[in-house]
This record gives structure tokens, sequence and C-alpha cells, in this order.
């Protein structure tokens, strides 16, 4: 019974093993029924009250099963072997010749704003390596490139040197949000000090162009509004924010001091806020605080008054300006951020509408070196670099609503836990 079913199964499988997902599933189904003949053999062997008809069948039927299993592990290495040849599929690149091609060093590339990045210079044919230490950074955010011939992700902590031979570097690598770089104020500052100067060094070594990400926190709670390149900033030195603001400060003198000493090749970005999907769902900041809120139907809360502003950039319009300042030949810092104002109530009343539900609008007490304003000036941006924001905020936001509507039904399939901690 077993092998005139056998040569049948032979016959089908040589009509659907043209296509890989057949084979796998008719597999399966062989599998399934192999594994059923075998416990059926089992069964009858064991209920069977004449011993001696038994004794007699015994071998031929240890022989069947022997055969059976033989088959079945035959089956399974075929099915690994067709696995494996599934090719992956990658978004389509463009094409660039040896010349035009780059060879692109993106420090903190598995991060938020990194990992668009990659995916713009991936896109545009570059190759693209990538150092993190997955610190905040996670591999999801560039698994649709893992194994792409362009591409190269390299687990490294900046902190140790690095030593590759690149054409540019954009220097990103560093906990972004309250939460995460208060969580090692000490290591925050390494990343932001020897980090950077393990990366200057390394561009120094290649002869590369370094772009470093710096922030608008190094204007910290800003006296003049908005703020220009050339304001040098208000800053605590020590309050709770003092490892990142004044780390990038300090990553800024150590770039122009490179730039003094050894004629390195800079670029240096003032990133204001930006937001946009893959953004840290508990990143502690005002926009992925209040979606979350709003999806979870729980209350927006507003620390203080709600008056105090923000002005928020969508990540896309972030990387373009990334792009045109490394591609451009100005050398000062350039503040990258999106002008258009809103207070912190109006982002509460434009999300709660946005997502629905019947969440409030409650206020606590303010934070201890809260901004109280934050404004790009983007006047240099505009005329060196031709850049200017284009997402406006109900269309960035519609984008990141719906990432985090994912992330939370994600979140929620792996835990018991109903509530995103905020
Ligand atoms: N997102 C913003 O609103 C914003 C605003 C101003 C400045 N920036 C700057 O832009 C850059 C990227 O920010 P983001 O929002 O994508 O943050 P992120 O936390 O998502 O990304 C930072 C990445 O750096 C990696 N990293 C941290 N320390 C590292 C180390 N020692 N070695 C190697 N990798 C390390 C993290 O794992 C992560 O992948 C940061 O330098 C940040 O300071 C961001
Ligand atoms: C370094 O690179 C710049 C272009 O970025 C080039 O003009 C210069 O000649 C290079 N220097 C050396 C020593 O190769
Ligand atoms: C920088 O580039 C602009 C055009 O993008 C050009 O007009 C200008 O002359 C360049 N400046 C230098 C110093 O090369
Ligand atoms: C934002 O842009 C979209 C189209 O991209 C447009 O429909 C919408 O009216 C704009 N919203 C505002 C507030 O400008």
């Amino acid at each position: 019974m077993l092998d005139t079913g056998w040569f049948c199964f032979v016959e089908m499988v040589q009509i659907v093993s043209r296509s890989n997902t057949l084979v796998i599933l008719f597999v399966s189904f062989v599998i399934c029924a192999l594994l059923y003949l075998i416990n059926k053999a089992f069964w009858s062997l064991q209920n069977y009250n004449n011993y001696d008809y038994v004794m007699q069948r015994a071998p031929s039927l240890k022989k069947d099963l022997e055969d059976a299993e033989a088959r079945v592990a035959h089956l399974e290495q075929k099915v690994t072997v067709l696995e494996s040849q599934i090719p992956k599929k990658y978004p389509d690149v463009k094409f660039l010749n040896y010349k035009r091609k780059k060879k692109i060093l993106v420090t903190g590339g598995a991060g938020f704003v990194g990992s668009h990045l990659v995916d713009k210079l991936m896109l545009n044919g570059h190759e693209v390596v990538v150092a993190d230490n997955f610190f905040t950074g996670r591999k999801q955010n560039v698994e649709h490139w893992i194994g792409h011939q362009n591409f190269e992700l390299l687990h490294h902590d900046i902190v140790n040197p690095l030593y590759i031979e690149v054409d540019q570097i954009y220097h990103l690598a560093s906990p972004a949000s309250p939460p995460h770089y208060m969580e090692n104020p000490v290591k925050t500052l390494k990343t932001n000090t020897i980090g950077t100067i393990n990366m200057l060094g390394l561009a120094k070594r290649v002869n590369a162009t370094i772009l470093i990400a710096s922030t608008s926190e190094v204007y910290g709670d800003p006296e003049v509004h908005p703020q220009s390149e050339m304001y040098w900033g208000h800053v605590n030195p020590i309050g709770p924010r003092a490892c990142y603001d004044e780390g990038k400060r300090v990553a800024e003198t150590l770039t122009y001091s490179y730039v003094k000493m050894e004629h390195v090749q800079v670029r240096v970005a003032r990133i204001f806020n930006t937001y946009g999907p893959r953004m840290h769902m508990n990143d502690g900041r005002v926009v992925s605080n209040f979606i979350l809120q709003a999806l979870q139907g729980i209350d927006l809360t507003i620390y203080g008054s709600g008056g105090q502003t923000r002005s928020f950039q969508y990540v896309s319009d972030l990387v373009d300006g990334l792009a045109a300042l490394m591609e451009s030949n100005y050398t000062l810092p350039v503040n990258l951020g999106n002008p258009t104002e809103h207070t912190i109530e109006e982002f509460a009343t434009i999300i709660k509408q946005l997502v629905g539900g019947n969440s409030k609008i409650m206020h606590v007490a303010a934070v201890e070196d809260d901004p109280q304003k934050r404004k790009p000036d983007i006047t240099r941006a505009k005329q060196y670099l031709n850049w200017e924001p284009k997402v406006n905020l109900t269309k960035g936001l519609k984008k990141t609503v719906e990432y985090f509507k994912q992330e939370l039904k994600l979140f929620k399939s792996d835990t018991n836990k109903v509530d995103v901690e905020l």
C-alpha cells in the first residue's frame, strides 16, 4: 500500500517541483501522510491479538517503517535545499558606474534617522556600510537590505576605533531621546566625544568627507527665537540633559579642531525634532507620547501649560537635507528642521483628531530644563543647500500613526501588558 502510493507521489513531485512554494506545501503534506501511516501501523501492531500473525508480519512492517523514515528524511533535506534557493527580493537600486558609486559609512545606521538615510543611499546605488551597537537601533530597521551586494552591517561600538576604507561618513551614532541618553550619561558622553574622535580620525586617515549629526539641543533653552546658526546657546552644563547637549557641543568643537589641524572635509547638521515611521515608541518626546496615548484611548498628558512650542520635521525631509549638505561644499553648521511652529496643545489636538477615540487632554507639572521654545531659522539651508521641508504635519502624522498602530499590535501580541509605558 505504501509502495503504490509512493509511485503516485513521485509523479506528483515531478509535476509540482516547478514551483518552490508548491513543493514545500506538497512535501509537508507527504510528511504528514507518512507520519499518519507510521502511527497507524504501530496502532494496529499494538492491538492485534493474533500474536503469531504479528510476529510473522513484524519484520516486513519494520522494514516498511524504516523505508518510510528514510524517505521522510530525504524529503526534509530536499525542502531545506529548496528553501535556501528562494532568492530574497530587494527594492530596486539604481545602477552607478564605479566612478560615481561611493562607499559610505553610516554610524547609527540601524536607528530611526540612520535607517531612512541608508534607504536613500542604497536606492541611489551607493555601497553602504552600517556600524551600530544596537543600543537604540534594531536590525529590523535595515533587514530589507541584509544580504544585498551593496550593503554591509557591522555590529560595532564606535567608542572603539574602526578601520575601513570609505569615501563618506555620516556620523549619526548616539542615543537621541532623553530617556535613552539619560539612562547612561557617561556612555552618552563617550559616544559623542571618543566616538566622534574615532570617526574624525577615520575620515582623516582615508580622506573621507564626514557629516556630523549635531542637534538643536546645542542651543539649550534658547534666549533668541528662532535660532540661527550664529546663536551660541544657553545650556546648563550640569543639568540632566547636559550629557547629550554638551556631548554634541564637544563633538562640534572636535570637528572644527580636526579641520584646523588636519584639514578634514566636514559637514555639521544641527538637527531639530524629527518624527516618522521607525521612531521609538518610548522615546519620551511629544509626538510618540501623544500618538500612543491616543491609540490606547488614554488621556494625552501635557507637561506644563502647553503653550511651549515645538517644530517637527518629517524624517524624509531631514534625510534629503543631510544628503544635500554632504554633497554641498558648505562646511559651517547648518540647521535642518521645520520652522512651522505648533504649540504642544496644538499637537495634542491634531493627533487626537487624527486618531479619533475619546481620549481627553490633561495638564501635569512641567519637567526640569524643558526648553520653552524651539524653532529653526533655516535661511542657511535654503541659501546654501537649496533645501526646505516639504512634508506637512497632517501628512507626516498620518504615516506615523499608521506605523505606531502596527508597532502597538506587535507589542501587544508579545505581552500581557496592555499599556506601553510612557
Ligand atoms: N531624531 C531626532 O529628533 C534628532 C534630533 C536631533 C539630533 N538627532 C541626532 O541624529 C542622530 C540619529 O538619531 P535617531 O533619532 O535616529 O536616534 P536613534 O537612537 O534611533 O539612532 C541612534 C543609533 O545610534 C546607535 N548607537 C548609539 N550609541 C552607539 C555607539 N556607541 N556605537 C555604535 N552605535 C551607537 C544606536 O544603536 C542607534 O541605532 C543622533 O546623533 C541624534 O543625536 C536626532
Ligand atoms: C582628499 O579628498 C578631496 C576631495 O574630497 C580631494 O580634493 C583631495 O585631493 C584628497 N586628498 C588626498 C591627499 O587624496
Ligand atoms: C560651492 O558650490 C556652489 C554651487 O553649489 C558654487 O557656486 C561655489 O562657488 C562653491 N564654493 C566653493 C568655495 O567651492
Ligand atoms: C497637507 O498636504 C496634503 C497633500 O499632500 C493636503 O491634502 C493637505 O491639505 C495639507 N494640509 C495642510 C494643513 O496644509
